[in-house]
């Protein structure tokens, strides 16, 4: 395949197919329908696009992980789902949530189904390490699950620092594409210096990942709720870093707006415009730059190959993506 485009296309061709097949029963439909309809294309699949390139660039074959490949997917669409009810939101991939389409309880029904679903996929793999893969699947999901319960104990919060902000961002997001390499690289049966480059490559691109998808927060045009982060008091980067640049009006004013029990329209936008006035929102930008260029200088210790060049373009893609 001639270029970057071409082969991203193939693999994202490749995964939603598998992930067509992933589901081949219908009944009871309370359960399948919610599952289905959070499968149907319009997710980018970064996190098994990761595992493939991470395979490959390891010396790795495509066959040999494609099925944790979409393992990762399906666990990534349930934390998707349980999320949505934890953060309250009606939108995701500019669709209604499932939550919001359904109910609650479908809702929470459908997560668990996909949970199961990602390990009847994940079991599927072809690995003499199989046991070692889904010890690093299985404390993924725990940890991951520490994250969302740090995310949520912040929202009560106020004082929150830019290295509790990271230790919880580590969990809830880079976790997911630390395993995803990690996978890859362990099904590509890679070093143990590989795996371990992979992995903090992953760290670094998925906090990244993080304050970026903290930024869309604040643009109408991200598919999902907007300044959802605002309505929930969430502790973002956007926030941290603002309450420790702000003047001590705008401190105080954010206090204010923080401790009221629903946060008001107008207030979402003084919150917004301190964003801006502080220079939180281009200091962000900048911190997400460094992260993927410190991503970037991990790769370089990565023997060469087309799959270590597609890592690459795969930053390059993320750090321009606007959705
Ligand atoms: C959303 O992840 C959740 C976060 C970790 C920020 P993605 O932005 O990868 O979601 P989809 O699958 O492409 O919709
Ligand atoms: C991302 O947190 C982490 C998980 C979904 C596990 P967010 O709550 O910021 O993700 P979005 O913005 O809803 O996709
Ligand atoms: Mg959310
Ligand atoms: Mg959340
Ligand atoms: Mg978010």
């Amino acid at each position: 395949m001639e270029t970057f485009k071409d082969r991203i296309n193939f693999y994202t061709r490749l995964i939603n197919k598998k992930l067509d097949q992933v589901v081949d029963k219908n009944n009871p439909a309370s359960l399948y329908s919610p599952v289905q309809y959070m499968l149907d294309e319009g997710g980018k699949r970064i996190r098994p696009i990761l595992v493939i390139l991470a395979c490959k660039s390891v010396g790795g074959e495509i066959d040999k992980c494609i099925n944790p490949a979409v393992a990762i997917e399906l666990l990534h669409n349930f934390t998707l789902v349980h999320d949505d009810i934890m953060d309250q939101d009606d939108l995701r991939r500019g669709k209604e949530t499932v939550h919001k389409k359904w109910d609650e309880a479908t809702a929470i029904l459908a997560g668990d189904g996909l949970v199961a679903l990602a390990y009847q996929c994940l079991l599927k793999t072809e690995s003499e390490k199989i046991r070692e893969i889904g010890e690093i699947f299985t404390n993924g999901i725990l940890e991951l699950c520490e994250g969302q319960a740090l995310d949520k104990e912040f929202e009560k919060e106020f004082e929150i620092d830019l290295s509790q902000y990271i230790s919880m961002i580590v969990k809830k997001t880079a976790l997911l594409l630390m395993i995803s390499s990690e996978i890859g690289a362990i099904v590509g049966e890679g070093s143990h210096a590989q795996r371990q480059l992979l992995k903090n490559f992953a760290r670094e691109l998925g906090c990244a990942f993080q304050i970026q998808d903290d930024l869309l927060d604040i643009e109408e045009t991200s598919g999902k709720t907007f300044a959802s982060d605002i309505q929930q008091k969430k502790k973002t980067f956007l926030f941290v870093h603002a309450i420790n640049n702000a003047s001590i009006a705008d401190k105080n004013r954010m206090k204010a707006i923080y401790q009221q029990h629903d946060i008001r329209k107008e207030d979402i936008l003084t919150v917004r415009n301190i964003f801006y006035s502080t220079g939180t929102v281009e200091c962000a930008k900048q911190e997400v730059k460094n992260r993927i260029d410190k991503a970037r200088s991990y790769l370089t210790q990565l023997p060469n190959s087309e799959a270590s060049d597609d890592l690459k373009l795969l930053l390059d893609m993320i750090l321009n993506r606007k959705s």
